[in-house]
């Protein structure tokens, strides 16, 4: 079977609709026809400032909230990155074959930095894109199923694999995002413009998996919409109600013309309590399961080391024959 690699950071209590939709779902249905690894990349989430108690509760959460969605650690292996040490390993190298202005030139980094200003601005933030790659090279990875707001940091990976390879011989599969098209980029409800993401101000417009049913519906009901009053998608002129119809024909597997023609002279109250309804009937079991297995953390623990063995035993592998590629004395 062809590897999938991908992965979330543990960077709130609760995923939101845009991972859902963006990344879980198509996870969910991938794991069947690959061997699948993912990832809880806390490593990661230490670019932003955490309380460690809190990081380790969000470790756990993210993990629940993938296997409440759907993902078997039976069949797909559902790790935590910092428990297999070649992630960091494989990075120090690959950060030696990434320039400078290569890695200032992504885009994400240069939003947050610019947003935080030079003196908050971490170098693990600037480094990131090369964990990432480490990450998703370290598993000989054909494909990475990601939102679109990631599609550079995967073009990046290319160009180390293709260069480690054209200077040491063949090593590293090149990986192939995988990105679907019209649910790349959910938008938050109370701001239709901007991505759907864990640091925005205002949590009104995020829609999280592990929301209370009641929590939900009232921010599906407050979702900003525009004068029109009709149900109808054109993102330009109607951003709001275009992200909550990409939102319905997703979980319904329904087309959005059908939505439109249903919806035909009806105000967007009713549609809006449909789709609230489409969301909790979606969301309540993913929650309950979710909120059981955080009840005994022990034995999520006991998941989590299993499958961290699986992903150690593939990714020593590939960290041992870099590490003789390059040159580095091998200890006897
Ligand atoms: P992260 O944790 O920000 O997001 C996890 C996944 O959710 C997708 N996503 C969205 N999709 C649609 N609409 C949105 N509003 C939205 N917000 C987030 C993201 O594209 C992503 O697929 N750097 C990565 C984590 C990572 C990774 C990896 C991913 C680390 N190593 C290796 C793949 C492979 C990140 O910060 O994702």
């Amino acid at each position: 079977k062809p590897r999938l690699y991908s992965g979330m950071q543990p960077s709130a209590d609760s995923l939101h609709i845009g991972n859902y939709i963006g990344a879980l779902m198509q996870w969910r249905d991938l794991q069947e026809s690959y061997d699948a690894y993912f990832s809880v990349v806390d490593l990661h989430a230490l670019t932003q400032p955490n309380d460690p108690g809190e990081l380790r509760e969000k470790t756990r959460r993210t993990a629940a909230q993938y296997i409440a969605a759907g993902i078997e650690p039976s069949r797909s292996t559902l790790y935590v990155q910092s428990h297999v040490p070649a992630h960091t390993e494989l990075a120090w190298i690959l950060s030696t074959l990434t320039g400078f202005g290569e890695a200032g030139r992504m885009t994400q980094f240069k939003d947050k930095s610019a947003r935080y200003g030079a003196d908050a601005t971490n170098v693990g933030l600037f480094t990131y894109p090369v964990l990432m790659a480490a990450d998703i090279l370290l598993y000989q990875t054909d494909v990475v199923p990601v939102g679109d707001d990631q599609k550079q940091h995967i073009e990046l990976t290319r160009d180390l694999a293709e260069r480690f390879n054209s200077r040491y011989g063949e090593t590293f599969t090149v990986p192939m995002p995988v990105i679907q098209r019209d649910t790349a980029r959910i938008y938050d409800l109370q701001n239709p413009t901007a991505k759907m993401s864990k640091s925005a101000e205002s949590d009104a417009g995020i829609l999280g998996l592990l929301d209370a049913p009641s929590v939900t519906a009232k921010k599906i009901m407050r979702a900003v919409t525009d004068s029109e009053g009709a149900v109808r998608f054109d993102r330009e002129a109607k951003p709001g109600v275009s992200n909550l119809l990409v939102i319905y024909a997703a979980l319904t597997g329904r087309q959005i013309a059908a939505l439109e023609d249903e919806y035909a002279g009806r105000g967007y109250g009713d549609f809006k309590k449909d789709l609230a309804q489409v969301v909790v009937d979606e969301f309540a079991p993913v929650r309950e399961r979710a909120l059981a297995m955080l009840d005994d953390p022990a034995e999520l623990d006991r998941v989590l080391a299993a499958n961290a063995e699986r992903a150690a035993a593939v990714a020593d592998r590939t960290l041992a024959d870099v590490y003789d590629r390059i040159g580095l004395l091998r200890r006897v």
